[in-house]
């Protein structure tokens, strides 16, 4: 191995070849399958959009509609699942409880290590189906509320929001909540999805797959931003003190949440869709301050950053588009994941269709030939 060669954090390197996304970071271009992520926002569901990452292609209207009606009769728990998850702490974050109740759902699979790509895509739809149900009875134990059962004759967005809420979201709402679903699905290998596929490539199971990328997308510097972005909107003093926020922040060297990312250096083209959607949703809820804030702190950013390709990422208005919608702070990453499992899934099938182990090298820089020191003599 040639010495000195490696890139830090893999940047620019390209570990595989893919056929689900397409991303030009230059020029803002996102495209699942060729479809332009706007166009798939404006026309697609969730539902289809899934299936175009799972198959390649859009499906004929009676495709689409089996893939859905098997989606929606996968929406329940398996038995004893129901009852694992109101034994954990409710003070437990949600992100904790997803990865672990998705870990937990390969022990009621009867045959979890099925690697075949039949096989992944059912575990991939049980998982897919059940991850919302997981989440909503969640957020309902900790709050004390009844566990609100879902219902096979609503979307994956609306079945979503109403065993959250117990109430039936508006058409408006459960629209908002799928483009949101729609707009995070699939992203190129971002730090998740690669992790997603460096576990399937040693022919570990879906489960594995999924729980490890759930770990990755967490992370504050992945998918965990759009909770950061809310904490720091909520730290704001109104319209007039984003200026002053960010100055100083930016004079400290600090990072402001949603911004920049690793391969966009334009506008995030989910972030101008999600953009529009914050400000309709606000409008619709009373939430104008949060949205004028966020557009505040764009003006700054933009005017301070844009010259080194510094522009507002997915998370930054998916804070207030998901905090119109009613959504608490520590569930934003989790909608984040519900999503992304469908892009999860693509690439676990993708990869188990052509693969390959990815085993890396690593150049050693420490020292060769130390004599091993007993204890009393260290
Ligand atoms: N605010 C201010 N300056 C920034 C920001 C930011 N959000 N992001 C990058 N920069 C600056 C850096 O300070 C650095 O400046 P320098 O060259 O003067 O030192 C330069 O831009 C390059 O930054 P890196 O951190 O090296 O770029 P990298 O490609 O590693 O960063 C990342 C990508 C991690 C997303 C970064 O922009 C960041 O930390 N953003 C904030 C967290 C965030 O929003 N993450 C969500 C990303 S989207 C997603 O994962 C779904």
């Amino acid at each position: 191995m040639s010495v000195g060669t490696w890139k830090k954090g893999l940047e620019d390197v390209v570990a595989t070849g893919t056929k689900i996304s397409f991303i030009d970071g230059e020029k803002g271009v996102l495209e699942y399958v060729g479809i332009s992520i706007d166009d798939l926002a404006r026309n697609s569901t969730f539902e289809e959009t899934a299936f175009l990452l799972w198959n390649g292609r859009l499906p004929s209207a009676g495709e689409l509609d089996g893939f859905t009606k098997d989606l929606r009769s996968r929406y329940e728990l398996p038995a004893g699942m129901a009852g694992r998850l109101i034994s954990l702490p409710p003070t437990a974050q949600p992100m904790h409880m997803l990865r672990t109740m998705v870990s937990a759902l390969a022990m009621h699979d009867p045959e979890p290590n099925k690697v075949d790509v039949a096989s992944a895509r059912e575990k991939a739809l049980n998982i897919l189906a059940q991850a919302p149900t997981l989440v909503a009875f969640f957020d309902r134990y900790r709050r004390g509320l009844p566990l609100v059962q879902p219902r096979k004759d609503l979307s994956f967005a609306a079945n979503f929001l109403y065993m959250l809420n117990g109430v039936e979201p508006t058409e408006t709402m459960a629209r908002a909540f799928d483009v949101c679903m729609i707009l995070h699905a699939d992203h190129g290998l971002n730090n998740s999805t690669f992790t997603a596929r460096v576990i399937t490539s040693t022919l570990s199971d879906v489960y594995s797959a999924i729980t490890g990328a759930i770990g990755s997308l967490r992370g504050p510097l992945h998918g965990g931003a759009n909770e950061g972005v809310m904490v720091m909107l909520g730290e704001i003093d109104g319209v007039a003190g984003c200026e002053k926020y960010v100055q100083e922040r930016l004079a400290k060297k600090d990072k402001i949440t949603g911004f920049g990312h690793r391969v966009y250096k334009a506008y995030d083209p989910r972030a101008t869709y999600l953009k529009t959607l914050a400000k309709q949703l606000a409008e619709d809820t009373g939430n104008q301050e949060l949205y004028a804030k966020s557009v505040a702190v764009e003006g700054v950013m933009l005017r301070e950053k844009a010259a080194k390709g510094i522009y507002p990422n997915v998370d930054f208005y998916s804070a207030t588009t998901y905090h119109s919608i009613g959504l608490k702070l520590d569930l934003f990453t989790p909608m984040f994941a519900l999503s992304r499992i469908s892009g999860w899934a693509g690439h676990i099938i993708e990869q188990l269709a052509d693969n390959r182990l990815y085993r890396p090298d690593a150049e050693y820089t420490g020292p060769h030939g130390v004599a091993y020191k007993r204890i009393g003599e260290r």
